[in-house]
């Protein structure tokens, strides 16, 4: 009796961690589409409101602030799935340094993808609050497309394409 008690413990506590993994792992993916349509549309902004010299507006601001929201959603997420992740921490652990490294994909999910995400966020960040500081228009652009634009580049650099869809 005691040892089915434990054993059925043991199982609950197992699948309520696959139903934690599969959960977030969804919600990373699906957000993801959102991140990348709200950041391209947020660099386009900043770019066009550069070059053709236009006023800063408060749509500008809405725009490159929900990039920043959306990024730093993302990223809480992806954290969190790291730890609980079978391709994050977990495939270091087991499988060894060495062995990730040398593998592409083991490489991609457990050290690029985390590495360079947090540095896209890190750009977008800096160019928000740089944005934010300036206070006329061209400078304000200036900062959101120079920043927005290497955050994209490393963004669309380490998505995981190939699993994704
Ligand atoms: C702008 C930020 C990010 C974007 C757009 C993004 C996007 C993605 C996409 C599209 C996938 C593939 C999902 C799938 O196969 O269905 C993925 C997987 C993953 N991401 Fe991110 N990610 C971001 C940030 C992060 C961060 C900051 C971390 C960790 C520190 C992270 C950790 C992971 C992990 C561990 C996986 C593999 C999950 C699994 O299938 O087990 N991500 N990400």
């Amino acid at each position: 009796m005691k040892r089915f008690f434990l054993w059925n413990n043991r199982y609950l506590w197992y699948s309520k961690y696959i139903t934690m993994y599969t959960t977030l792992q969804f919600v990373h993916s699906y957000w993801a589409y959102l991140v990348l349509v709200i950041v391209f549309l947020a660099t386009i902004n900043a770019l066009i409101g550069f070059f053709s010299n236009k006023e800063y507006s408060p749509r500008d601001f809405r725009i490159s602030l929900f990039a920043l929201i959306v990024t730093h959603i993302q990223l809480l997420v992806g954290l969190i799935l790291y730890f609980v992740s079978p391709l994050g921490l977990q495939s270091l652990t087991s499988n060894g340094m060495s062995t990730v490294m040398k593998d592409s994909m083991l490489r991609l999910y457990a050290v690029e993808h985390p590495l360079i995400m947090i540095l896209t966020i890190i750009f977008i960040t800096i160019g928000y609050s740089k944005h934010k500081k300036k206070l006329v228009s061209k400078p304000k652009f200036k900062m959101l497309a120079i920043f927005y634009t290497i955050g994209l580049i490393l963004m669309l650099s380490r998505i995981p394409w190939s699993q994704w869809f």
